[in-house]
């Protein structure tokens, strides 16, 4: 088990595991409108057996080295998470999510936690592409895409349905020398 800090606001990131169902539930009920906004995982989570499946969908990944789930815990409360939906070894190449409940919204909670995961799949595990895929209207998820460093690559026009509504979902990726680079510019900065 493991628990890295993200900072000194009390802030880790942690496995999620099938056993923190309850947890995962109590979350997203804390914000299924602002959660569901443009994605559609408090759906997926509609009850504690939904919880609970979709936990384990990413024990399955996990254990075949085909995707992460990691969560996000705030003195103790678990308020959001960071993943990896695709995780394809063979090809270098990953796609990365992430959520929050509103109240623990605004702080870096998600920026802090990528980051760990990007440093994770770049450096030990040599992956060479991190896809981000975000609605054109989730303006805090490109946001954070933005700040990680990636770069917008286009557009895939009205290919998500989603509470009836067709929307269109920007790529936006970073790769593994870019990522380097920034480093390398934040250690010099930092010295
Ligand atoms: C997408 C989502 C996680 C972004 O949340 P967020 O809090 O804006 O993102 P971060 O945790 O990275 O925090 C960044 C904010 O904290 C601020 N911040 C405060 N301290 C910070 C720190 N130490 N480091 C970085 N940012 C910090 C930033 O200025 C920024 O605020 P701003 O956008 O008002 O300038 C959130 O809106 C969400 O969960 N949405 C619903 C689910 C969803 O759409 N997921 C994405 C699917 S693609």
């Amino acid at each position: 088990m493991y628990a890295i800090s993200l900072g000194d606001d009390g802030a880790e990131l942690r496995p999620l595991e099938v056993w923190h169902a309850e947890e995962v539930l109590a979350t997203i009920d804390r914000g299924r409108d602002f959660i569901g906004r443009h994605i559609g995982l408090p759906d997926v989570v509609a009850d504690l057996e939904g919880a609970r499946s979709w936990v384990k969908s990413y024990a399955d990944r996990r254990a075949v080295d085909g995707g992460s789930l990691h969560g996000i815990w705030l003195d103790g409360t678990l308020v959001g998470g960071v993943l990896f939906r695709v995780w394809d070894t063979a090809s270098g190449v990953c796609e990365a999510g992430c959520w929050l409940e509103p109240a623990a919204a605004g702080r870096g909670l998600v920026a802090r936690g990528m980051r760990v995961l990007l440093d994770w799949a770049f450096e030990e595990r040599g992956m060479h592409r991190v896809e981000w895929h975000v609605s054109c209207a989730n303006e805090p998820s490109i946001n954070v895409a933005r700040r990680l460093g990636m770069t917008r690559e286009g557009v895939l026009r009205e290919n998500f349905p989603h509470r009836g509504v067709r929307t269109s979902t920007e790529i936006w990726s970073l790769l593994a020398p870019e990522w380097r680079a920034a480093r390398a510019r934040t250690e010099h900065n930092d010295h």
